[in-house]
């Protein structure tokens, strides 16, 4: 065993192992974002930063048994202090180190602003930021705020499902899943992903921000049986194409079997009525 100094406290510990794991054994809080126990470090996430007192090796003090032929280096304490990456760092003999201070902070907030830099929407990098004291703006929601499906949903399905509305201090699209008819045509024209549409067991869900604000139960193509759109998305285009001059009756038909039908009755309305042969004239 051996002694080291974590926050100038005393402790003894097994060599060998990494500053985090004495620190940790010692209950001391040393944050980590890269680090698990069944790996082997990386240092990629640099959250582990702890202060360490810089040694040098003093040429005067090099040690050289012939007998043994060894040469051993003598480190003495500059005093200065270093950061360094504790999941790494394997403690020494005597070695003194600080998890805590000043200079600690600034190189767990450096590190911590380049990775909130990469995952902006991490709530687990954001409570970090919130314990070191940095104030980030609102977490990005993958919105650019172009409004098309706040104005497809009024303009073109007349539904008015999706409206813009100040939130905890920013504009955001706010759904009314009582007006939602489950569609789709926000997530289809949202030039983000931002709106999505999933299709699970005859049920289509319609989320924004990661949340689902329409559940929609799915009805089957009369033509091939499979599931192709809402309950009410299909009660809106009969009550929009009841009008209709030409409309006789209601069938429900997938996009692809509506345009196959369409195309056989344009192609049987085409053909000439049959000629009446002197045979069939007899019967
Ligand atoms: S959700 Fe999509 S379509 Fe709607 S405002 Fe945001 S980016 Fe535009
Ligand atoms: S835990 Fe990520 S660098 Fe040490």
């Amino acid at each position: 065993m051996i002694t080291i100094y974590i926050n100038d406290q005393p402790l003894t510990v097994e060599p060998e192992i990494t500053v985090l794991k004495a620190a940790r054994d010692n209950n001391i809080h040393i944050p980590t974002l890269c680090h698990h126990p069944a790996l082997k470090p990386s240092g990629s996430c640099k959250m582990c930063a702890v202060a360490v007192e810089k040694v040098a090796v003093d040429p005067a003090i090099v040690l050289v048994s012939f007998s043994k032929m060894e040469v051993r280096k003598v480190e003495k304490i500059v005093g200065d202090r270093t950061i360094m990456l504790s999941c790494i760092l394997r403690v020494k003999p005597g070695m003194r180190l600080w998890t805590e201070g000043e200079e600690v902070r600034q190189a767990r907030i450096k590190a911590l602003l380049k990775l909130i830099a990469m995952a902006p929407m991490s709530d687990r990098l954001r409570c970090l930021a919130k314990k070191e004291g940095i104030n980030l703006p609102p977490a990005p929601d993958g919105c650019i705020r172009c409004r098309l499906c706040i104005r497809v949903c009024k303009e073109i399905i007349g539904k008015e499902a999706l409206r813009m509305e100040k939130l905890d201090g920013r504009q955001l699209v706010v759904p009314d899943p009582d007006r939602c008819i489950g569609c789709g045509t926000c997530a289809n024209i949202c030039p983000t992903q931002a709106i999505t549409v999933q299709e699970d067991g005859g049920i289509r869900s319609v989320s924004i921000r990661g949340s689902v604000f329409g559940r929609h139960p799915l009805m089957r193509c009369q033509g091939c049986g499979k599931y192709y759109a809402t309950e009410k998305q299909i009660r809106l285009m009969e009550e929009r194409t009841a009008p209709h001059p030409q409309v006789k009756e209601h069938h429900n038909y997938c996009a692809n079997c509506a345009k196959l039908f369409s195309n056989r009755l344009m192609v049987l309305e085409k053909q000439p009525p049959k000629q009446q042969t002197n045979n069939n004239k007899r019967q």
